[in-house]
């Protein structure tokens, strides 16, 4: 059942409830005063009867003294006098005004046991009876409970009717809340629910809607960080091949003129020859074997977790300064004796290896200074550089990831354009930092 019939359902009960509990005192009330009116009859009418009593001494004719009293009756709306004789038959009965009684059922529910009144003459035997009469009171209630009757009912129906427009009005924004859920949930993050209606409802849409915003910025992010996954792996795929192409293959090629001449040496017996070209291939063969590890090193972080962030660190700059040698590197970076998780060693390790290659790539930098601190609660990254361009940046995937990193991590993070012209980027992850072997 839709929870506006179960609202104005309950409001209806209430009111019938209090209806019903509104006309049961009405007719308690209506059945008190009917006792005090014929019993305040019986009352009047027993002082008229104890009076003729008193002067039926003197009377010649009591019986029709009696029965003249009885007549005098004639016309009450409470009560009948009744005149019986000694030998107990009736002998005279007043006419009580006559009244349309009310509905049965009513009149039994009103209805009050009032016992007749009965006399006794002093003279002649006879009993006058006064009898208490129901109808015309009740008669004269009925039409008062049934104008209450429909006010009440009235009353109920406004009430049922206020009820159900308010809470139908009220309940819509909900009921369009209903229908825009299923939609952010199927992927339609351009859905809004209409923030209106009640304070409380207003919250729920507008709660609501900023949970689709949030999900179409996180869509959005999303694909950003797929697009720069992918066009990372490229960049690597390419600078690797670049490398070995470039890189390799001279020294390979220099390698193999080098063991030809060797041969014609050892041939022609020129022992110190032969000697010298082996040198000269020995020293081809390290530089392809340091440009391998470089390699290797930009696949995978290298021994960071082995060795720890700062010799990893350091790795990074060492490729930068082989590869940037006008450059001037300064580092900080405090001994491996540390420990914090893995999560928070790579995401500084990838921090400070974009920043390296953000530096390189769009600055001019004379000096590159990288800083790694343990402190209290937190690592404290930060890499500045000098010769900047000076405007703030878009970020791009590289940012973007690193955004993504550090909020993964519960940290913070600041990049951009520093005074004099310098680049910064500077991060705080959180971590409850102890020195290695002193941790419990
Ligand atoms: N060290 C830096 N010096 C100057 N500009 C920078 C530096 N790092 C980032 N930027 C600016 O921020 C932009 C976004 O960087 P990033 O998100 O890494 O994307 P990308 O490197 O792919 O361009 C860069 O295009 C550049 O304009
Ligand atoms: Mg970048």
């Amino acid at each position: 059942m839709s929870l506006r019939y179960r609202v104005v359902i309950a409001v209806v009960l209430v009111l019938v409830l209090g209806a019903g509990a509104g006309l049961a005192m009405a007719g308690w009330q209506a059945r008190h005063w009917l006792r005090g009116e014929l019993t305040s009859a019986q009352a009047g009418g027993q002082l008229a009867v104890s009076r003729t009593f008193s002067d039926l001494g003197r009377s010649d004719a009591p019986i029709n003294d009696l029965k003249t009293l009885v007549e005098t009756f004639d016309g009450n709306r409470h009560i009948q006098a009744v005149l019986t004789g000694a030998d107990g038959r009736q002998l005279a009965a007043s006419a009580p005004e006559p009244a349309t009684p009310p509905p049965r059922w009513f009149a039994s529910l009103l209805r009050e046991q009032i016992a007749p009144v009965r006399l006794a003459s002093p003279r002649g035997g006879a009993v006058v009876e006064l009898r208490p009469i129901y109808a015309n009171d009740m008669a004269a209630v009925w039409p008062e409970f049934l104008d209450l009757a429909f006010v009440l009912l009235l009353s109920c129906l406004a009430g049922a009717a206020l009820v159900w427009m308010v809470v139908g009005r009220a309940l819509e924004p909900l009921s369009a809340v209903g229908h825009v859920l299923p939609r952010i949930g199927a992927g339609d993050y351009a859905a809004r629910a209409p923030e209106t209606g009640p304070p409380e409802l207003e919250g729920l849409s507008r709660g609501v809607n900023e949970m689709a915003e949030r999900l179409a910025v996180m869509r959005t992010r999303n694909r950003a960080l797929e697009e720069q996954i992918l066009t990372l792996q490229d960049e690597e795929r390419a600078d690797i091949a670049r490398d070995l192409h470039d890189e390799m293959g001279p020294h390979l090629f220099a390698a193999n003129v080098d063991l030809t001449m060797m041969a014609g040496h050892i041939t022609g017996g020129r022992t110190e020859a032969a000697l010298e070209q082996v040198g000269a291939v020995q020293a081809a063969i390290a530089h392809m074997q340091r440009l391998v590890r470089d390699i290797l090193g930009r696949l995978r972080p290298p021994r960071l977790l082995e060795l720890g962030l700062s010799a990893a660190v350091l790795d990074l700059v060492d490729f930068w300064r082989l590869r940037r040698p006008e450059v001037a590197f300064e580092t900080r970076l405090p001994p491996d004796d540390y420990d914090a998780p893995d999560q928070v060693l790579e995401t500084a390790y990838r921090l400070v290896q974009e920043s390296l290659s953000n530096a390189v790539r769009h600055s001019a930098p004379t000096l590159i200074a990288v800083t790694l601190e343990p402190r209290e609660e937190s690592l404290w990254i930060e890499v500045r550089n000098d010769g900047a361009p000076g405007q703030a940046a878009t970020p791009g995937f590289g940012l973007t990831g690193m955004i993504e990193r550090v909020a993964q991590a519960g940290g913070t993070l600041q990049a951009g354009p520093a005074d004099d012209g310098a680049w910064r980027v500077a991060a705080s992850l959180p971590i409850a930092l102890t020195k290695k072997g002193l941790a419990a």
